[in-house]
């Protein structure tokens, strides 16, 4: 099973470049964003990281989030599969070589040497890219490596933005681009790549689809 190639962007620096300074420019987009990195700070606290730790931020995109992991004081290995964003994301501020570690790579395949090691994963706004089952089991078995415990996102069906997707790509004449997936389903890939829910906080309960979890070895207490 291929992962599609139209959920593989930014082939070329300058598509990276413009996507990182319009995405979140919105005003509504901009309120999102806070959001999440408001349950972004408050999962990987529960998740028990502290200053030291290394962290694995996968898809890294530009760096949306690298603020928030440098104020953690994290060490950070930050992995995409596009090239284009992984070179953004050294720009940020306070990203450095000798303690960070950024590289283009693939979540359907093994992990890099140098973030093997990592404790814990942190993989924001790529589940809902996943249209099938089995890529979701194995981008959630490359996280779960070395008993990481991991902060995620995907997309949950139960809600009104499961309805207005579906009503805006019929106006529009086109497929729905997002995967929504049923709680049900995402439990089940979960269990399959020996892991639990610890915890589950929808981005704005009802509404919008994104729903983080924290996820551990299904066999810690
Ligand atoms: C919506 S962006 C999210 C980036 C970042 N986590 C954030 O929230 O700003 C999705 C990213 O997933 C990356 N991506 C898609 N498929 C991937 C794969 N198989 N392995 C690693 N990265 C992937 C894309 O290149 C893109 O940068």
């Amino acid at each position: 099973m291929q992962q599609s190639e139209s959920t593989k962007p930014f082939r070329n620096e300058r598509s990276g470049r413009t996507y990182r300074n319009k995405r979140y420019s919105g005003w509504s987009q901009r309120w999102v964003d806070r959001r999440e990195q408001v349950l972004a700070a408050r999962l990987l606290d529960e998740q028990g990281t502290g200053s030291g730790d290394h962290v694995i931020d996968m898809p890294c995109g530009y760096g949306r989030f690298f603020p928030l992991l440098r104020s953690k004081g994290l060490h950070v290995s930050a992995m995409d599969q596009s090239a284009a964003m992984v070179s953004l994301y050294r720009e940020n501020t306070g990203f450095d070589d000798a303690r960070d570690h950024a590289e283009r790579a693939d979540i359907l395949e093994a992990l890099p040497a140098k973030a093997a090691s990592a404790g814990r994963a942190f993989c924001i706004r790529l589940f809902q890219h996943l249209h099938h089952s089995e890529l979701r089991v194995t981008a959630l078995r490359t996280l779960a490596g070395n008993r990481r415990r991991i902060v995620l996102t995907y997309y949950d069906d139960g809600c009104l933005h499961y309805w207005t997707k579906r009503v805006e790509a019929w106006l529009k004449g086109q497929k729905v681009r997002i995967k929504m997936i049923p709680r049900a389903d995402f439990e089940a890939e979960v269990a399959q790549a020996g892991l639990k829910i610890v915890k589950r906080i929808m981005l704005l309960p009802g509404i919008h689809a994104q729903t983080w979890v924290l996820l551990a070895p299904a066999d810690e207490h």
